[in-house]
């Protein structure tokens, strides 16, 4: 049994979020998709106190392990949801709600006939823009070089986005506030550096 699982877990099935109801406030809301062990979604949040945050994460396993990284004292804005995230992703928020997204090494799917599986593709980022805000930002993090250079096409060919830099692709992070979650330490460990792009909705 995981403590305050009541408090952090919400059901996405309901229909578009409500996030006045969800947060008790009208502040931003911001996604973080892949929320992986729970590093950036337990330690981020708490320097933008201001901001509200919900995690998307598709593993049950990984729920758990982001669940014992929280508690509602330190992470009252932090919301977290069991979800396969797709191009459908514009039916659980609404129209223009959402301020930003954090996309952090997204499975990368490195073989050919396996590259349909990836997230991030024309469908995706047509929902995507839907429910995002005018201004708001998308930070995409990979050490892949083949997915990096697919994302930067996928960005460049979709009329919601602009890159925020010239050179799409980044070698230092971009968030004043770095956190280093664990599949970006490993795949370091490894010999594989991060890469960084950050999009702005048009
Ligand atoms: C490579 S791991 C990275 C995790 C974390 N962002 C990090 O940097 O450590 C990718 C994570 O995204 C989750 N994931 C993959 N596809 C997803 C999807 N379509 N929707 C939600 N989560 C997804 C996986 O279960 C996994 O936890």
């Amino acid at each position: 049994m995981i403590a305050d699982k009541d408090f952090f877990l919400i059901e996405l099935n309901d229909g578009q979020v409500d996030f006045e109801r969800l947060f008790s406030n009208c502040l931003p809301v911001y996604l973080e998709i892949g929320s992986g062990k729970g590093e950036f979604i337990s330690q981020y949040p708490t320097h933008h106190p201001d901001w509200n945050f919900i995690g998307l994460e598709a593993r049950g396993k990984r729920i758990n392990n982001i669940l014992r990284k929280l508690s509602p004292a330190v992470n009252p804005n932090v919301r977290l949801a069991r979800c396969f995230v797709d191009a459908k992703i514009n039916e659980t928020f609404a129209p223009d709600s959402i301020n930003g997204a954090y996309i952090q090494h997204p499975d990368p799917w490195p073989k050919k006939k396996h590259h349909r599986r990836r997230l991030i593709n024309q469908d995706f980022l047509n929902a995507l823009a839907q429910i995002l805000k005018h201004d708001a930002f998308i930070q995409v993090s990979t050490d892949h070089d083949g997915y990096a250079a697919w994302i930067v096409d996928e960005f460049m060919q979709n009329p919601y986005f602009e890159p925020v830099y010239d050179k799409n692709i980044q070698e230092i992070p971009l968030l004043d506030e770095h956190i280093v979650t664990w599949f970006e330490h490993e795949q370091k460990r490894r010999g594989f550096d991060p890469k960084y792009m950050l999009y702005r909705k048009i």
